[in-house]
């Protein structure tokens, strides 16, 4: 199953990800159990973007910056526990395990990963995955693929709140 979106502009991707984090408050499946949500598309294509307006809709105040260097940027919000990963500059996948990110895998906790092919697989299988891509100068083309049941019940609450 998989919905696609256009999104003229910054703040209809923001918009998107506010979409985004109402469908997993409403979805009892993704409350159970830890969700893996990747985030695909080159450099400048708006995953970033993306997350901020989905942790500000979850009530996050402050900037939403890129963990570049750091990999992980932690947060808590909505009484849950986000993080927003950026694997770009993963050196190598082993890399992974000092990351710890099996260990955040709790109910109800949510990982957001940008370029998560730099894991080569490593990460797991993803509950939804994200497809951003170019459609012009300030315009992207949104493609959320649902990869398991939870993803489908959220992705099922994203098409009802239109
Ligand atoms: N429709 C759009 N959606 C998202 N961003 C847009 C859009 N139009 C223009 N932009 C601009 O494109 C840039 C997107 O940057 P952002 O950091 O979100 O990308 P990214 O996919 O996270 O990149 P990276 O792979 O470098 O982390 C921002 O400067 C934003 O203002
Ligand atoms: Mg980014």
């Amino acid at each position: 199953m998989n919905l696609q979106f256009a999104a003229e502009g910054a703040d209809a991707t923001r918009a998107l990800g506010a979409r985004l984090a109402n469908a997993l408050r409403m979805s009892a499946a993704a409350m159970a159990m830890p969700m893996l949500v990747t985030l695909s598309g080159d450099l400048g294509a708006g995953k970033t973007t993306f997350v901020a307006g989905l942790l500000e809709a979850l009530g996050h105040v402050g900037p939403v910056r890129s963990p570049t260097y750091t990999l992980i940027e932690p947060y808590r919000v909505d009484d849950r526990d986000l993080y927003h990963c950026d694997l770009y500059r993963l050196r190598h996948p082993d890399e992974l395990d000092d990351l710890g990110l099996r260990d955040l895998r709790r109910p109800g906790s949510l990982l957001l990963v940008e370029w998560p092919e730099r894991a080569e697989g490593r990460l797991g299988a993803p509950d939804m995955a994200i497809e951003f891509e170019y459609a012009g100068d300030t315009a992207r083309a949104l493609v959320f693929e649902a990869r398991s049941p939870a993803g489908s019940d959220v992705l099922a609450h994203l098409s009802a709140a239109s």
